[in-house]
């Protein structure tokens, strides 16, 4: 019997539940998503709609599958590498310095299919602790990625960023499997815990030396993103650090700890007991010796106007989720080559090649994206433009296929519509660095120098952190250095502001 679909009522309840139960927030352009899991489900359960959503909040098992259902779990091993530096080089060391004779205590908060925890137990040993001297543990609220986690087996695409000697000392190849090294899955506990939810023993006060929730409170409602955050600082050690994806923020959330940023990159930390919270930036480069972070205020060395940016970017991102855009080469075949050559700027091979896929994979969204991608190089922008608005259409890579468009509207020659798409990419993923950096190249042309400073600023920021995937396919041909470099000099090509310059 084909199900029917869900009444705007219904519908609603179920996104309201969702959200109150697990965080998760779908905003009213993701509500399909939700009504085809909601209709699926149903179905499978022999159920009315009347009859699933009365019966929903009292079935813990159904609640499980669900949540299976509706998380996001992109990850791989030691994501974020700016992230990974500071915690080896600053986190672990102060903390190892005061821990006495008990472990060091490591949370991933969030930890899906494992990789984080097990990144940060092997830089754990990198940093001469051994297996006795930590202790690691994963939460995670899909009991099927825990599953995964508690294997230790990896696909290479779990391990892309992976140093070779890491994947050397630390993994086992076996067949297209990568097996972690059991005195590394031993060391790290999973648990399966909704973060929403109270668990006593969890959560006592001043337990974690350093906690990492990275990529989680951006899917989340504000609301439930403050009752996870209030209950991770709670049960951070004063002097403890916390690390937030490279998108997330604090801003909004807690106020309760200093801001630091080293090793390129920003990361918490709870101020020691009788001291209060202030802004600190360490100036201190990678391989430095590590002096206390100068507690600077921010307003002494940031443009104010530069963090409102921020701030208003970050807001933004904790109310919207971006499906990973790359597929896994491990998945469609043939993908890696593909992007290969894209990734050479044999743009023409590259598409020919792609068109010599599976239907059922040319069909994916994902390979749609990509071939997009080939086609703007090619300057072919209306076949371009027909792939994004497809895209768009069925609410794919939505902030990748504005993007795309913006790049059509500029080979146009139609500046204000590129800019109307590089917008639009940017309010779907406040984090994506590219259309940041045509904002800034296409207000730069026309004359307007602030809001060129603001985005090539912000681009500069947000490129750090850009995931290599997606600097693959959208730094056309440009590595991170370079596009950092671009920025850089059409930065110093700006004049300087004047001395009359508004500040806040
Ligand atoms: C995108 S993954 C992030 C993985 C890893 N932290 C990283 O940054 O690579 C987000 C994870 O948060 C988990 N999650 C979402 N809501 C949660 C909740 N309420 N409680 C616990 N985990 C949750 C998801 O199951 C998913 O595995």
């Amino acid at each position: 019997v084909k199900q029917r679909r869900p009444s705007a009522q219904q519908l609603g309840a179920f996104q309201k539940l969702i959200t109150q139960t697990f965080g998760l927030l779908y905003d009213d352009d993701k509500l399909s998503t939700l009504e085809e899991v909601l209709m699926r489900r149903c179905q499978r359960q022999r159920s009315s709609l009347e009859d699933y959503l009365r019966r929903l909040p009292g079935e813990p098992a159904e609640l499980r599958v669900l949540a299976q259902e509706l998380t996001v779990g992109e990850t791989y091993f030691f994501r974020h590498g700016e992230q990974m530096g500071a915690y080896l080089e600053e986190a672990v060391p102060r903390r190892n310095a005061v821990r006495g004779d008990r472990p060091l205590q490591v949370l991933s908060a969030g930890c899906s299919t494992g990789e984080e925890p097990y990144s940060l137990a092997i830089l754990a040993r990198l940093a001469g602790l051994a297996e006795t001297e930590t202790s690691f543990l994963g939460l995670d609220l899909n009991a099927a990625s825990l599953q995964k986690a508690r294997s230790g087996r990896y696909s290479l695409w779990s391990l892309r960023e992976t140093p070779r000697e890491l994947k050397e000392r630390w993994f086992l190849q076996q067949g297209s499997d990568f097996v972690l090294d059991p005195s590394i899955v031993s060391s790290v506990e999973f648990r399966e815990c909704n973060l929403l939810s109270a668990a006593p023993d969890l959560w006592q006060s001043d337990r974690f030396d350093i906690i990492f929730c990275r990529n989680m409170l951006m899917y989340f409602g504000q609301s439930q993103a403050r009752q996870v955050v209030q209950r991770l600082v709670r049960s951070l050690a004063h002097g403890g650090y916390l690390f937030l994806g490279h998108a997330e923020t604090l801003r909004g959330l807690s106020d309760e700890l200093e801001l630091f940023n080293s090793h390129h990159c920003f990361y918490y930390r709870k101020p020691p007991r009788g001291t209060r919270p202030g802004h600190s930036w360490s100036a201190r480069t990678p391989g430095e010796s590590s002096p206390e972070p100068l507690p600077l205020h921010c307003s002494e060395t940031l443009d104010e106007d530069w963090m409102e940016t921020i701030r208003a970017a970050s807001e933004r991102i904790l109310r919207m989720s971006h499906a990973p855009e790359l597929p896994s080469p491990g998945e469609a075949p043939g993908l890696h080559e593909i992007l290969e050559l894209q990734e050479s700027e044999r743009y023409g091979e590259a598409l020919a090649a792609l068109r010599t896929l599976p239907p059922e994979v040319k069909a994916q969204p994902e390979t749609v994206l990509l071939e997009a991608v080939l086609l703007v190089h090619l300057s072919q922008y209306h076949l371009t433009e027909q792939l994004c608005r497809q895209l768009l259409e069925g609410a794919h890579c939505a902030a990748g296929a504005h993007y795309l468009l913006g790049l059509c509207q500029e080979g146009h020659g139609q500046q204000q519509a590129a800019v109307a798409e590089h917008r639009a990419a940017v309010r779907l993923d406040p984090s994506f660095a590219m259309p940041r950096l045509h904002l800034g190249l296409l207000a730069r042309k026309a004359k307007d120098l602030p809001t060129a400073r603001r985005e090539l600023e912000q681009a500069m920021l947000l490129l750090q952190g850009e995931s290599p995937s997606r600097l693959r396919l959208y730094g056309g041909g440009f590595g991170r250095e370079a596009l950092l470099d671009l920025c850089r000099s059409e930065l110093q090509a700006l004049p300087l502001p004047g001395a009359g310059r508004r500040r806040r």
